[in-house]
């Protein structure tokens, strides 16, 4: 474990990449929405205007579907006019543009038939307050609550830290997870209004195993690949992780427990086992090559840009990262799984 600060966490593909390659995500996210729609049906709904604030939107694509169920869940208590405001809150080197040009132009796009809805971008961690106190009725957040603030330390051995064999990395993830989640709730209970309510989905960890063993390995060994042939340098290498990893129940309940979170109320937290609709359309298929590519694409979609960042300065990213997606296509190809990972869902509740 090397003392050195890996670079920040770094956001998705740009340019629109994210929301090509996200439907793995948009999979995921389903088991929550059913929780946001019954939280918004619960939620008080006599401000001037219905705060939803949505934490890690990225480009967008997979925040319609949830912010247009939300909307019509409350709607359904007030009428059609009642003003909402959408707060998308994302890192500053975030792809807004995208999320907003699909606003305005997709068919998919929750602006579409509510009238007197207003979204906002935020350009900021949420790992801190982004909005005024008490402005938020309605929280959610898909997909990104495992992404940690940084990476705590260098990771020679693995792409992600929570696989090393060195057990003072994994203690050190351990350690940011906590300090993450702890610091998102805290600066959630200043903003969330009393009886507002969070429901946040994230990659969650198994009992036995913590789950995307085979699909991080296989993107790492593409890494490795990579560097074999010369195209990056082993010293670049041991650099490169991704700040992210799945938390188990008892890491999510741990700040409730011992006090470091008050005005806040941890209703339910249940993990399940992810959907894999990549492995499912490759059954019907049998098209591996197809099945290939189409991880490949999501693991650079999500997880390129986050190596990348640690690559020597001048380093050609797209090339190193077209070679890479390649590797794993063909890895993958070779040997077609099933995934297996956690999901984990959260309902909180701003109480006194
Ligand atoms: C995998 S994407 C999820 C996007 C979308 N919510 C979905 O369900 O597909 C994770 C998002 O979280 C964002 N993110 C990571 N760390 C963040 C932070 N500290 N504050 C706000 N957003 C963050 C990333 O930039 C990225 O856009």
């Amino acid at each position: 474990m090397s003392a050195k600060a890996p670079p920040a966490t770094a956001p998705m593909q740009g340019g629109g990449f994210y929301n090509r390659h996200s439907s793995l995500q948009a999979a995921n996210l389903g088991s929550a929405l059913p929780l946001l729609v019954v939280a918004a049906g619960e939620v008080a709904v006599d401000g001037a205007a219905i705060g939803i604030a949505d934490y890690g939107a990225s480009q967008g694509r997979n925040s319609m579907a949830p912010m247009a169920a939300a909307i019509d869940a409350v709607r359904a208590r007030t009428g059609p006019d009642k003003p909402v405001v959408v707060s998308h809150i994302d890192l500053p080197s975030n792809d807004f543009a995208s999320l907003f040009t699909l606003l305005d132009e997709d068919p998919i796009s929750y602006l579409l038939g509510r009238p007197e809805v207003y979204p906002v971008a935020i350009g900021r961690s949420h790992y801190g307050r982004v909005l005024p106190r008490g402005s938020v009725d309605l929280g959610w957040s898909s997909n990104a609550l495992h992404w940690m603030s940084r990476n705590p330390c260098t990771v020679p051995d693995h792409g992600w830290g929570v696989f090393s064999a060195d057990p003072a990395v994994r203690d050190a993830v351990d350690a940011q997870l906590d300090e993450d989640w702890t610091n998102f709730l805290v600066a959630r209970s200043h903003e969330l209004r009393r009886g507002g309510k969070l429901i946040c989905q994230f990659m969650g960890r198994g009992k036995d195993s913590h789950g995307f063993e085979w699909m991080a390995g296989a993107f790492w060994q593409s890494w490795v690949d990579v560097a074999n042939s010369g195209l990056v340098t082993h010293a670049e290498l041991a650099r490169i992780s991704a700040p992210s990893a799945g938390r188990s129940v008892a890491q999510i309940e741990a700040p409730f427990r011992d006090g470091r979170v008050s005005g806040l109320k941890l209703v339910d937290v249940a993990t399940m086992p992810t959907p894999d609709p990549f492995f499912e359309l490759y059954q019907q298929s049998g098209d591996a090559v197809q099945l290939g590519q189409t991880w490949a694409n999501m693991m650079r979609a999500a997880n390129g840009p986050s190596f990348a960042a640690s690559l020597d300065a001048g380093r050609d990213h797209a090339q190193v990262l077209d070679a890479v997606t390649a590797r794993l296509a063909a890895r993958i190809a070779a040997d077609p799984q099933q995934n297996r990972s956690y999901n984990v869902i959260v309902v909180v509740e701003a109480a006194d």
